[in-house]
């Protein structure tokens, strides 16, 4: 196992434990709801943005409770966007981190519920009063801001007019960096909140931009990549999803060969970005891993 798989695994850990107990409850008169949440919550995936969240906090020394819950917010929200992006009317994809999708398992009404209930309990958790106010306001704004429609929700909605339509290369930029790189940036954003960072001109807060941004183009370049010439088994989603529906991609620009190169490009700056801290070098190792994963 490389360094950074056994960080990513170790953070997973602490990450998953902590999601487990922001969730659990011991009675309902509607548990099916706790349960589909749960199902997609607590299904495994990479953690990469909670882990951006703490390994940012941790580069700059902020506070890694802070971070961790923060993190988890995120991860929340990221968790409702799949559940939403795999139904009928989206997607419509039934296998997700290896498992049924949420709809399939729970029925849409309720997978359409437990998103909603991941959305808006995620704010609860960014508002706990552990977290102290000049941060929870900042960071529910943040968050706020990368989840609605000048972030996540804007993009998959040009993410479906790229289905009916070819999208210029301008419109492909601007979808994903909306509906998977600003919540990536949130994610690093959030890291720098916790250590008190929330100034735009403040050199660590543009550094944290730059990468994040670097870093989030590269991974939806090879998200798309993996869609075309990814395994379905190592992947945990199906493969040809994207051209099935005619979606507009990277692909649909560049050879897979030519995507590789370009997120190449892109990990290379996002790495230069944090040329300045000494300490950066899970973030560089984590640039590296995306760029080769299989998954
Ligand atoms: C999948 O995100 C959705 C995209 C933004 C491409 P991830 O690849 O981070 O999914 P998990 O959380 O590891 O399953
Ligand atoms: C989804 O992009 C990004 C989200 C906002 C969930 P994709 O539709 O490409 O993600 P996958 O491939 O289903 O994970
Ligand atoms: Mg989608
Ligand atoms: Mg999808
Ligand atoms: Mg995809």
């Amino acid at each position: 196992m490389l360094p950074i798989e056994q960080l990513l695994s170790e953070h997973a850990e602490i990450i998953e434990k902590r999601l487990d107990a922001l969730t659990s409850v011991s009675d309902s008169d509607y548990p099916a709801l706790f349960s589909s949440v749960r199902y997609s919550l607590l299904s495994g995936g990479k953690r990469i943005r909670p882990f951006l969240t703490l390994a940012f906090s941790e580069l700059f020394d902020g506070d890694e409770t802070v971070a961790l819950e923060l993190g988890c917010a995120l991860e929340m929200i990221h968790t409702y966007s799949l559940i939403h992006d795999d139904l009928p009317c989206m997607d419509d994809d039934d296998l997700r981190r290896g498992k049924a999708t949420n709809h399939i398992v729970y029925g849409e009404a309720t997978a359409v519920l437990a998103g909603d209930a991941l959305l808006t309990e995620a704010f609860t958790v960014a508002s706990a009063p552990s977290i102290p106010a000049e941060i929870a306001a900042p960071a529910i704004r943040l968050l706020a801001h990368a989840a609605g429609c000048f972030g996540m929700i804007g993009g998959q909605m040009i993410d479906l007019r790229g289905e009916d339509e070819r999208l210029d290369f301008e419109a492909l930029l601007e979808m994903h960096a909306k509906k998977t790189g600003a919540l990536i940036r949130a994610a690093c954003l959030l890291g720098c909140l916790s250590a008190g960072i929330t100034d735009p001109d403040d050199v660590r807060y543009q550094a944290a931009v730059s990468y994040a941004d670097n870093l989030g183009l590269a991974f939806q370049v090879i998200d798309d990549r993996l869609d075309a010439v990814g395994s379905e088994e190592a992947l945990g989603k199906p493969i040809g999803s994207d051209r099935e529906s005619g979606k507009t991609t990277f692909l649909s620009f560049m050879s897979p060969e030519q995507a590789l190169d370009y997120a190449r490009d892109l990990t290379e700056q996002a790495k230069q970005a944090l040329a300045l801290f000494p300490a950066r070098t899970p973030l560089c190792e984590l640039a590296d891993y995306l760029l080769a994963r299989s998954h």
